[in-house]
């Protein structure tokens, strides 16, 4: 909604279709994407940064393809690992693992009403199952661990949590090079052309989804 804010204030002109939904839980979008009009004639391209690290890569990519029409592309971003889990985790991991990025865990735990200082965050990282046990899919792992009851404040609710007791804050998912690009041939997708951010940690791929 913001970034819709923010382009309506700063492009009147350009007509735009907002829409906030729940992508893990795989919505039929087709007749919304169909309701709006652009489609008609046209192909799409849909952009999709920074979500990779954070949705279920055995399922995002499937439906992302099941989404697009034939002749439509996908821009997608991925988080990489050069050498899978055991080359890169303790340098990546270094890079969740700082006060900049504790202070950032703990301002989103103060957001939920709970007293930083009741929690002690555990930093760690474990490769994903399936087709990345071995170690070319792996993800960092951010949970508080209560040290006494708490009780967390949502939307008017409380809810208790016990001593001992893990909430996931945060979560990344990362691939090597190889199985990033399997993640969208694997479900049909052609790619197009990539770019690969010098720090080789950053991928981005256009991707078609081509007409059979
Ligand atoms: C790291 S931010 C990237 C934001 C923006 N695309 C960019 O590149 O600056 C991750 C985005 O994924 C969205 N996201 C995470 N899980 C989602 C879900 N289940 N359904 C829809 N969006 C989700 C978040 O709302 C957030 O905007």
């Amino acid at each position: 909604m913001e970034a819709a804010l923010e382009v309506r204030g700063a492009f009147p002109e350009l007509p735009i279709h907002p829409l906030v939904a729940d992508l893990s839980a795989e919505p039929g979008l087709a007749g919304w994407l169909g309701g709006t009009g652009l489609r008609d004639g046209a192909s799409t391209l849909a952009t999709c940064f920074g979500m990779l690290p954070n949705l279920d890569p055995e399922t995002f990519p499937a439906y992302l393809f099941r989404l697009l029409a034939a002749g439509d592309r996908l821009l997608v971003s991925a988080n990489l690992s050069p050498g899978g889990y055991a080359a890169d985790r303790r340098t990546i991991l270094a890079q969740y693992d700082n006060p900049e990025a504790r202070a950032w865990y703990g301002g989103a735990l103060r957001e939920l009403g709970l007293d930083p200082d009741a929690v002690s965050v555990e930093i760690g990282a474990q490769p994903l199952p399936g087709a990345g046990k071995d170690g070319s899919a792996w993800r960092i792992v951010v949970d508080a661990v209560a040290g006494r009851r708490v009780e967390l404040a949502l939307f008017g609710e409380r809810i208790a949590i016990a001593p001992g007791h893990r909430l996931r804050v945060f979560h990344s998912n990362r691939f090597t090079p190889e199985a990033a690009e399997r993640l969208w041939t694997g479900v049909g997708f052609h790619i197009e052309r990539s770019w690969i951010d010098p720090s080789g940690e950053e991928g981005i791929y256009l991707c078609e989804k081509s007409a059979r």
